[in-house]
């Protein structure tokens, strides 16, 4: 049984959210995938027809959405305004549109604090929580006793990210997906507000070479050993 949170950072296509959300299945524990918070944010501001770069807009339109993010590992729904967009977050439009609303102080001041309250539900209900995203380790839980931060080869993490879209009925190509994870990447690293990086105390952890099970092996190990 898992006590506490496990922090799970990492770029695009290295396997994190099925790790984060395996994990969480092992260990009885909650899951929170704060990139579908960010990715229904960004939901909303395309909805609302404003500007992704325009900061005041941006800001206001998430401060008006409301947002409820599940916990459940086996049933992670994202509702915005109360209606199911799991399935249209992942889309070309709002991937397009994330990282610009991601990288807006104000989004990103209102969503960790909901991460923080999320959290801290879990843990009073659950005993223990994964959590994935880009600042978990470094910014939403500084105090997680276990950080692991994921990375694989670029060609790697196209692969992965294609082949989900794929099986989702996204038609993509890996030349098309290489392009998307790399721009995202250097957008989510190169901002001012909490860049993509790993914690000073976080365990690295290079899937390319893993699979799922080989990654939940590793991750189990650390755990194990530290938690
Ligand atoms: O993990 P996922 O690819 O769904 O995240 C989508 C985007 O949300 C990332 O590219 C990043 O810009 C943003 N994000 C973030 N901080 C997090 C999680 C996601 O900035 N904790």
């Amino acid at each position: 049984e898992l006590r506490g949170v496990v922090a799970l950072d990492g770029p695009s296509g290295t396997g994190k959210s099925s790790a984060a959300r395996g994990l969480a299945a092992l260990l009885g524990a909650r899951y929170l995938d704060t990139g579908a918070m960010y990715r229904a944010a960004a939901l909303a501001v395309l909805r609302a027809g404003v500007d992704p770069h325009d900061p005041v807009a941006v800001t206001g339109t998430a401060r008006r959405a409301l947002l409820v993010q599940s916990t459940d590992p086996a049933n992670s729904t994202t509702r915005l305004d109360g209606v199911d967009v799991g399935a249209e977050i992942r889309g070309p439009e709002v991937t397009l549109a994330v990282s610009p609303v991601s990288a807006t102080a104000g989004v990103r001041e209102l969503l960790v604090a909901e991460q923080r309250r999320i959290i801290a539900e879990a843990v009073e209900q659950a005993g223990g929580i994964v959590v994935e995203g880009r600042d978990i380790g470094t910014v939403v839980a500084p105090d997680a006793p276990l950080k692991v931060y994921l990375t694989a080869d670029a060609e790697a993490r196209a692969r992965r990210r294609t082949k989900q879209d794929n099986d989702s009925g996204r038609a993509t190509t890996v030349e098309r997906t290489l392009a998307d994870v790399t721009r995202r990447d250097d957008y989510d690293s190169t901002r001012q507000v909490s860049p993509l990086r790993p914690a000073a105390d976080a365990v690295e952890l290079d899937t390319t070479p893993l699979d799922l099970a080989g990654t939940l092996d590793a991750l189990l190990a650390m755990v194990e050993e530290r938690g």
